[in-house]
């Protein structure tokens, strides 16, 4: 049976959708994974999400808590609010509180993808302070550590991510992931998928 990874996040003006398709497609690229993206529910009415200047969201599916089960493995991203995630991202993981009660998510490895709007947002504050969510869940995070090479010492350009997981700058909304980033989250995508399919070959 395939190892299932599942990119689930939130994102409310692309971004952080952006680097999620491009860990699908990392992930996918590893013989015998099945990635999957998830968006998570908006807690938004439609005319607060019109005054702030979001775009409809795309057609890819919204997840319910139970579903999360079903992965292997899970790639959680957002973007950062005052530094830590979104809070359409905390509210969809406080409905979690039965797959946390019978501990159904412990053990299975976890990582973490973001997008800050400014250098000094966020982009270390929102995985370390999103880690409590994983811990309780019993879930096993997965850093990509400095696996990314010669990526991770970018001087000459801005470039988000970290060794928490990919990561990209919005600025004031119209700066899009770099090169560099997707290669990040592709990266990150590839890297994650493998770890999951040798935790499921071992157990
Ligand atoms: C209420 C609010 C709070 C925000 N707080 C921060 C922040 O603390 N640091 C920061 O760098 N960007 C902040 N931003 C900018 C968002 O992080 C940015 O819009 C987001 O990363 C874009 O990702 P998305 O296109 O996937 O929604 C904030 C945005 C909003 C609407």
């Amino acid at each position: 049976m395939a190892t299932r990874v599942y990119i689930v996040y939130y994102s409310m003006y692309g971004h952080v959708e952006k680097l999620a398709e491009e860990i699908n497609k990392g992930a996918s690229s590893v013989e015998g994974v099945e990635a999957k993206l998830w968006q998570v529910p908006e807690t938004l009415s439609d005319e607060v999400l019109s005054k702030m200047g979001a775009p409809p969201k795309s057609d890819v599916p919204i997840i319910t808590p139970n579903e999360l089960a079903e992965a292997d493995g899970i790639l959680f991203g957002f973007p950062t609010r005052f530094g830590m995630m979104c809070a359409q991202f905390k509210a969809f993981l406080d409905a979690t509180g039965g797959l946390w009660r019978a501990q159904q998510l412990a053990g299975k490895p976890a990582g973490i993808f973001y997008s800050t709007g400014s250098q000094g947002g966020g982009q270390e504050t929102t995985p370390l302070t999103a880690i409590t969510q994983l811990a309780h869940h019993g879930m096993i995070f997965v850093p990509v550590g400095y696996t990314f090479g010669a990526g991770m010492f970018e001087m000459e350009n801005v470039k988000g991510g970290s060794p928490y997981g990919a990561g990209t700058y919005a600025g004031d909304g119209s700066r899009f992931p770099t090169e560099l980033e997707l290669e990040q989250a592709f990266h990150q995508g590839k890297y994650f998928a493998n770890i999951v399919k040798k935790f499921k070959g071992s157990s």
